[in-house]
C-alpha cells in the first residue's frame, strides 16, 4: 500500500518533470486567461458599486448638496475605480508579452465572458462620466477633473491587451465563437477608439 502510494507520487513527479516544454505557455495562458476572467468579474462588481456611489454623489451635489463634504467622497470613489480597473491589465499583460498561443475552440469558454465584462465596465465608465460632467457645476467639475481623467484614460490600456490576447487565441479556429469573439472585439474597439472621445474630449476642455 505505502509503495503504491509512493510509486504514484514518483511517477507523477516524473511526469510533470517529464511534460514536454512545448506544452508550458499553452498550459500557461489557458491558467492566465482563467485568471484573468476571474479578475474581470471581481473588477467588475466593485466598479459597478462605486459607480452608483458616484451616481449617487453626482445627483446630490447637483441637487445642491453640501459639495465640501461631497466633492471629497466623489474623487475618492473615481480614484478607487480607476486602481480596480487598472488591476485588469496586472492579470492580462503577461499572456500578451510572452506571445499569446493559438487556443482549441472548447478552451475559449472563458474568452467571451472576458470580453463582455471589460465591454461592461468599460460602458458603465463612459456613462458615469457622462452623467458628472452633466450633472454638476463648473467649479465641481474642475475640482474633480484630474480623477475623471484618470478613470478615463484607464480604459484604453486595459482593452488594448484584451484584444490582443483574444484575436491571438481565436486565430486557428473558425466557428460560432471565433464570430462571437470577434463581435465583442469590435464593440470594445468601438468604446476605447470612439464612444470615450467626447466625453474625454469634454473632460479636457473643462478650465
Ligand atoms: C459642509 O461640509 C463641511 C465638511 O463636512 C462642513 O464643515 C460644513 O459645515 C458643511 N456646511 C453646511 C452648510 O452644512
Amino acid at each position: 500500500m505505502r509503495f503504491t502510494n509512493f510509486a504514484l507520487a514518483a511517477f507523477s513527479m516524473g511526469s510533470a518533470l517529464a511534460a514536454p516544454a512545448v506544452h508550458q505557455p499553452h498550459a500557461r495562458a489557458l491558467e492566465i486567461l482563467s485568471t484573468a476572467t476571474t479578475t474581470v468579474t471581481t473588477v467588475k462588481t466593485t466598479v459597478e458599486g462605486e459607480l452608483q456611489s458616484v451616481s449617487k454623489l453626482v445627483v446630490s451635489i447637483g441637487a445642491g448638496g453640501n459639495s465640501t463634504a461631497l466633492v471629497p467622497q466623489l474623487e475618492k470613489s473615481l480614484l478607487s475605480i480607476a486602481g480596480e480597473v487598472t488591476k485588469i491589465v496586472g492579470s492580462v499583460l503577461p499572456i500578451v508579452t510572452e506571445g499569446v498561443p493559438a487556443l482549441a475552440e472548447d478552451e475559449l469558454k472563458n474568452l467571451p465572458d472576458l470580453l463582455n465584462g471589460v465591454l461592461s465596465i468599460a460602458n458603465g465608465l463612459q456613462s458615469t462620466a457622462t452623467q458628472i460632467v452633466n450633472g454638476v457645476g463648473a467649479d465641481v467639475l474642475k475640482a474633480v477633473k484630474p480623477e475623471l481623467q484618470l478613470v478615463l484614460s484607464t480604459v484604453e490600456p486595459i482593452a488594448k491587451p484584451i484584444v490582443s490576447l483574444a484575436l491571438g487565441a481565436v486565430v486557428d479556429i473558425t466557428g460560432p465563437v471565433v464570430t462571437e469573439v470577434n463581435g465583442l472585439v469590435g464593440d470594445l474597439e468601438k468604446v476605447a477608439g470612439g464612444i470615450l472621445s467626447p466625453v474625454t474630449d469634454l473632460v479636457s476642455k473643462i478650465l
